[in-house]
């Protein structure tokens, strides 16, 4: 099979340095990647870099090369294009089909999926410009990654950084699967809850689950290679933050609740994967529980936690909101999960058979998807991500 074909375009910001890790891991696992950096881009990291790490020759310009047309070649072969970082003046151009150097005129000649990675400091993303062009080139079908939270250049903190690459990578690689085909949930606010609730019992001690939250992961972050706003409720996995997905950490089961009402207000879609702990211990230790000589340990009373996929299916902030639950169930798998989807009053319940391979914290699923209306999707051994876009595909349907 040919390698699938990928131009990395890189504008002209201090992030440009962080192009080369991802353009590593494109070469690394078998891209043919062509690096069109613009002229200020070239400021940052040199053509010399770029051309050693792909392997490829490397131009800026329309007129290096003319006899083979690269201004419409490059575009026209792309399986994908990606531009990261994407500056505010880049997303301008694009989004106005300004085409005065090679990067934009690949833009205007690819009919292949398009990601931006946009990183730039707070003030030039929120602004009213750069806001419309993103919704513009949005609407048009490409993906513009959220810029992630944290240190800019400089002394400054706040929205406009570059996603973690490897992040950036994952978003790319979950666009090339899907092919040319619409970001379906483009204009959609999702939220996804993963991990597992700890019950604290003292300053240091907790009871928890085993949950690794990669189900959830996986379902943020393909929620937004689908052009989602995705709102990830954490509980406590220590995984990186998926690129262009809002991250909110909780630890509770009460602290999910209170997330889960809190970002459902204006979703179109929650999906409960976190594995929420149905009890939490009565008391809270403000000191340490100490062990006393000669006495037995005092037993641990419990009370019920509130049963949040419940709680939000029968009060939905919007009569078309979508509610997916999960289930781990080890007998009577189907029947088990047709009662609880019942019971919870959600629209979808993806069901997992507990037991040998299908263990916490694997990279594979398996699954049925049932659905209030009866139907039933199975979704066979395999990635949690070919799971996470099945259950994007039939909450797609339900939206549209
Ligand atoms: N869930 C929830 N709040 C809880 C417990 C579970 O929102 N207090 C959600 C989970 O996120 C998951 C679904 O409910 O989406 C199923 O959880 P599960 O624990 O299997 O359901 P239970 O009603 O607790 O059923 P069981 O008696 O089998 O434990």
């Amino acid at each position: 099979m040919d390698k699938p074909k990928v131009v990395l375009g890189v504008s002209g910001g201090i992030a440009a340095y962080k192009a080369c890790e991802l353009l590593r891991r494109f070469t690394e696992s078998g891209h043919e990647v062509r690096v069109v950096p613009t002229a200020s881009a070239l400021h940052f990291v040199g053509a010399a870099t770029w051309s050693a790490l792909s392997g490829n020759p490397v131009s800026t310009e329309v007129w290096d090369d003319v006899h083979e047309v690269p201004h419409v070649r490059i575009g026209q072969h792309a399986d994908l294009v990606v531009v990261a970082p994407a500056t505010a003046d880049m997303l301008a151009k694009a989004a106005h089909g300004l085409a005065d150097d090679l990067l934009t005129n690949t833009l205007l000649t690819a009919r292949c999926p398009v990601v931006f990675a946009p990183a730039m400091h707070t003030e030039m993303w929120e602004h009213p410009a750069t806001q419309e062009n993103v919704a513009t080139l949005r609407r048009r079908g490409a993906v513009v990654v959220e810029p992630a939270v944290g240190r800019l250049t400089g002394v400054d903190t706040g929205k406009g950084r570059l996603p973690d690459p490897g992040e950036i990578f994952e978003v790319c690689r979950r666009v090339l699967a899907r092919g040319v085909r619409e970001p379906d949930l483009a204009g959609r606010h999702v939220v996804v809850s993963a991990g597992g609730t700890r019950e604290p019992l003292d300053p240091v001690r907790f009871l928890g689950n085993r949950s690794s939250g990669k189900q959830g992961y996986a379902l943020a972050r393909t929620a937004a290679a689908r052009g989602a706003r995705v709102t990830l409720l954490s509980a406590n996995p220590s995984l990186p933050d998926p690129a262009g997905v809002d991250v909110v950490r909780v630890g509770t089961a009460v602290e999910l609740r209170e997330a889960v009402l809190r970002a459902a207000a204006d979703a179109d879609a929650v999906v409960m994967a976190a594995a929420v702990a149905d009890f939490r211990p009565a008391a809270y230790a403000t000191g340490k529980i100490k062990k006393k000589d000669g006495q037995e340990p005092a037993p641990i009373a419990l009370v019920r936690n509130p049963d949040i996929l419940a709680e939000i299916s029968g009060n939905r902030s919007r009569p078309e909101q979508v509610v997916v639950g999960f289930a781990a169930e080890t007998d009577d798998v189907l029947a088990n999960g047709r009662a609880k989807l019942k019971r919870k009053g959600c629209d979808l319940l993806v069901v997992n058979e507990v037991g040998e391979r299908k263990t916490f914290g694997a990279e594979e699923n398996e699954a049925v998807v049932l659905a209030a209306d009866g139907s039933e999707t199975p979704v066979p051994y395999g990635p949690k991500e070919d799971l996470a876009e099945t259950v994007w595909d039939l909450v797609a349907a339900r939206l549209a």
